[in-house]
């Protein structure tokens, strides 16, 4: 399955409460669940996905480098760190797997590798990373290391125009984390509901279209329905 343009973020939601969000997201149309080994809801997801077609759904999920990588063995704990994600999620494959931020201390260029092995055993579909500024992402070229997509910040306040036309160069998808600013862009910015009047939408459906123009993919949180 392709990456979809809009997915929900699980992060900070856990236990029945993210069970029950899930649930509805899919009832509501969501297809992309976006979560992490550090949202400790890999779990909670499993049992809102359990009875849904697992070839409609798209998951993402980032592996955290400092608590499950070893530096001595970074491709068997890779591997060991996947395998503890899908058993989790009750499901034999990924269709994204993120190093979830840089960290130099940690041989992330071996580390992706092995995420690539991953992909040729089918456990997931790409492999891609998180919180990756150009800089990074030249490391990463200069290695020959491909990231299918990088996940980042990006919202209206926080344009990153050149990490953008860098990851379209070099064909990389970009998913904006924290599209509304964690809501703050709602609750302390009235633009953004000005121009959703004007053209009949709200303050977050102008933000969310602003970046799907761009060919960015959304993951924005909600938990109300209505928010969904
Ligand atoms: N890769 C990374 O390092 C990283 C870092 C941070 C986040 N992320 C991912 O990105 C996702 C989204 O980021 P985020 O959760 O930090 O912030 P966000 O999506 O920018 O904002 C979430 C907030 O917006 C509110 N909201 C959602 N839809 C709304 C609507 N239609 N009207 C009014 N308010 C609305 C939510 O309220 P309610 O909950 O009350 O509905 C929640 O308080 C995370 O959940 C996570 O999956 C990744």
């Amino acid at each position: 399955m392709e990456l979809p343009y809009i997915g929900l973020g699980t992060w900070d939601l856990r236990g029945n409460e993210c069970t029950k969000i899930v649930q509805l997201a899919l009832e509501l149309g969501y297809r992309h669940i976006d979560t992490a080994h550090i949202y400790q809801n890999h779990q909670a997801i499993k049992k809102a996905i359990k009875d849904f077609d697992r070839r409609k759904l798209y998951i993402t999920s980032k592996i955290a480098v400092d608590e499950q990588v070893k530096v001595a063995k970074p491709e068997e704990s890779v591997q060991k760190a996947c395998e503890h994600a899908l058993k989790e999620l009750g499901t034999d494959y990924l269709d994204l797997y993120l190093i979830h931020w840089p960290d130099r201390n940690f041989p992330l260029e071996k580390i992706f590798l092995s995420m690539e092995k991953l992909v040729e055993q089918g456990k997931i579909g790409k492999a891609g990373v998180s919180n990756y500024n150009i800089h990074h992402l030249e490391d990463f070229r200069k290695a020959n290391c491909l990231p299918f997509a990088n996940q980042v910040e990006f919202h209206p306040y926080l344009n990153q125009k050149e990490l953008l036309d860098y990851c379209h160069v070099h064909h990389i998808k970009l998913i904006a984390f924290r599209p509304l600013g964690k809501g703050k862009l709602l609750h302390e910015e009235p633009l953004f509901d000005l121009i959703g009047e004007k053209y009949n939408k709200t303050g977050v459906q102008v933000i969310l279209r602003w970046l799907i123009q761009k060919e960015i993919s959304v993951i924005p949180k909600a938990s109300l329905k209505k928010h969904l």
